[in-house]
């Protein structure tokens, strides 16, 4: 091989480029992986993921008889809705967390096209699972993000969707909705209050 042409491919699969470079990182049995949380690619935030995510959905579903105004269905059911992001992406948004996305089966045909214009079906449930890793590398299970699609006047001033969240432990979390979630959201109004996955891990 050229050196020139091998510099490229080590180049490319150091940036975590290619989909089918392995990676050079290591995650050990903690889930923790061997560099800061800002340097991890797609993949490797994947293979923390594959590490966390038997724990992350225990803990989501704990106490799921006093889930109160969260629906636990919702919380049971997500991880068998669409996928509609391929990997975990963190987009700086949600308090630097890398970020999974599921929609039901009402809201997916309408959310996987990622488009501007959209008015969601109701009953469309949307749930983002979240984990953060440290500069050290040590990751942490973040809330799981539930949005729901209200009926038309159900809830004028946040879109008609309804916003809540469990903590990592499965606690559904008292919020200030409109500060807390649709403040933000608001600036996405022209898809409907959906920001969608960064557009590297958006599922076809
Ligand atoms: C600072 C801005 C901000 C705040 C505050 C915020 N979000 Fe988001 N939210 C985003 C962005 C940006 C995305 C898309 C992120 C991604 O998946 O890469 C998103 C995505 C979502 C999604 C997936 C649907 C979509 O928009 O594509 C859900 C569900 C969600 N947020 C729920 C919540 C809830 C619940 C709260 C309040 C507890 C909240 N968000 C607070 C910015 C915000």
């Amino acid at each position: 091989m050229k050196p020139i042409a091998f510099l490229a491919i080590t180049a490319i699969a150091a940036l975590g480029i290619t989909h089918t470079s392995p990676s050079l990182a290591k995650v050990d049995k903690n889930c923790a992986i061997d560099k800061p949380g800002d340097e991890v690619s797609y993949e490797e935030a994947q293979e923390v993921y594959e590490c966390l995510a038997e724990k992350m959905a225990k803990g989501y579903n704990k106490g799921n008889d006093k889930k109160r105004w969260v629906n636990a269905d919702h919380v049971r059911d997500y991880r068998d809705w669409t996928k509609a992001s391929t990997l975990p992406a963190n987009p700086g948004f949600h308090s630097d967390r890398f970020l999974l996305t599921f929609v039901n089966e009402t809201g997916a045909d309408a959310y996987t096209k990622f488009e501007e214009g959209v008015t969601m079906p109701v009953g469309t449930v949307i749930a983002k699972e979240s984990f953060s890793i440290n500069g050290k590398g040590k990751a942490k299970v973040g809330p799981l993000f539930i949005m729901e699609k209200a009926a038309k006047g159900a809830s004028p001033k946040t879109g008609d969707w309804y916003y809540t969240m469990v903590s990592a432990k499965g606690k559904p979390q008292g919020i200030n909705v409109y500060k807390a979630c649709h403040e933000c959201h608001s600036g996405f109004e022209d898809s409907d209050f959906l920001a969608y996955p960064v557009e590297e891990v958006r599922a076809e």
